[in-house]
């Protein structure tokens, strides 16, 4: 695995890839990898020829500055890990790499409700800082695809949004969420739960899989107070419980109301926030 940490050394070998008709695909993370991050990567070994994974803790997009201070960073680990999983080359600039001084980013889209619903409303400035990073990488890498989770539902709407109106030249493959053997999605906050809500932080995908199982025949607004209700147990508040367009992201009323149709959720665990989802109905 080749390791770059300035744009410079890392535009230099991929543009040996690039006329040779090599397509790159790419993996953005900020880092304390798991089996998530890793299903990532080894879709993006599978469909692109070349496979390059960014590790960088965007200071950008924390609305709370403890959870930065808190967020783990696990280098070591994280190289191995991209080793035995074969990626090519691994990109780990530092703030000035990516924000140097005289950068004018300046992300010309409108991203209407997309921006001030569920993780926008609950995390002010979260997403401008992750569509600022996001936009920054694609400059730098100009990959042909670019990998991001089903877990972040609304991050990868949002970031195919912008790609959309900017038409920018990358697909964006959306990678099915990995879960831990008791249904918790995988996250590097999991690492902070303590033993006992982790355990019980399996009520999440237990209650996102009722509410599926219940859609067709119940109105959401009841199926949402369910939800919170089930989801209100003891150490645990849920934060939102939202069903929505798959695209628009905007509420839905009952299942004849879209033909794609997710339902997401925020959740306290202790002090460690958890976010899911699941899809409802997607018909194509
Ligand atoms: P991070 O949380 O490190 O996640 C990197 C990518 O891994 C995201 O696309 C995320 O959706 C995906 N991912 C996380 N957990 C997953 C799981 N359990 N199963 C499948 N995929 C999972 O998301 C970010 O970083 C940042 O906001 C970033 C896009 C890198 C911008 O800084």
């Amino acid at each position: 695995m080749q390791v770059f940490k300035t744009n410079k050394n890392l535009q230099a070998s991929l543009l040996k890839y690039k006329i040779k008709g090599k397509t790159i695909g790419f993996v953005p993370t900020l880092g304390a990898l798991h089996e998530g991050h890793a299903s990532l990567v080894e879709r993006s070994k599978r469909l692109s020829d070349i496979t390059v994974c960014s590790i960088f803790v965007n200071p950008a997009q924390f609305n709370d500055p403890k959870d930065l201070i808190k967020y783990p960073r696990t280098l070591k680990e994280d190289k191995n890990l991209l080793e035995e999983l074969k990626t090519d080359i691994l990109f780990i600039p530092s703030k000035d790499e990516i924000y140097p001084a005289d950068l004018q980013l300046e992300i010309d889209v409108d991203f209407g409700s997309l921006f001030t619903v569920m993780e926008g409303e609950h995390r002010p400035g979260h997403f401008d800082g992750v569509v600022k990073v996001v936009k920054r990488l694609l400059d730098i890498v100009c990959p042909d695809h670019l990998y991001m989770g089903q877990k972040d539902f609304q991050q990868f709407s949002l970031i195919q949004h912008m790609i959309d109106e900017l038409e920018i030249p990358t697909q964006l493959i959306v990678c099915k969420i990995k879960r831990e053997p008791n249904g918790l999605a995988m996250s590097s906050r999991n690492e902070r739960l303590t033993k006992e809500n982790r355990e019980k932080a399996a009520i999440i995908y237990k209650t996102l899989k009722a509410v599926k199982r219940k859609a067709k025949d119940k109105d959401f607004e009841q199926l949402k107070e369910y939800a919170m209700d089930k989801l209100s147990i003891e150490n645990f508040k849920p934060e939102y419980f939202e069903i929505v367009d798959g695209r628009t992201l905007q509420s839905v009323n009952d299942y004849e109301d879209s033909d794609y149709i997710v339902a997401c959720a925020a959740v306290w665990a202790g002090d460690i926030r958890l976010i899911d989802n699941i899809i409802l109905k997607k018909e194509q």
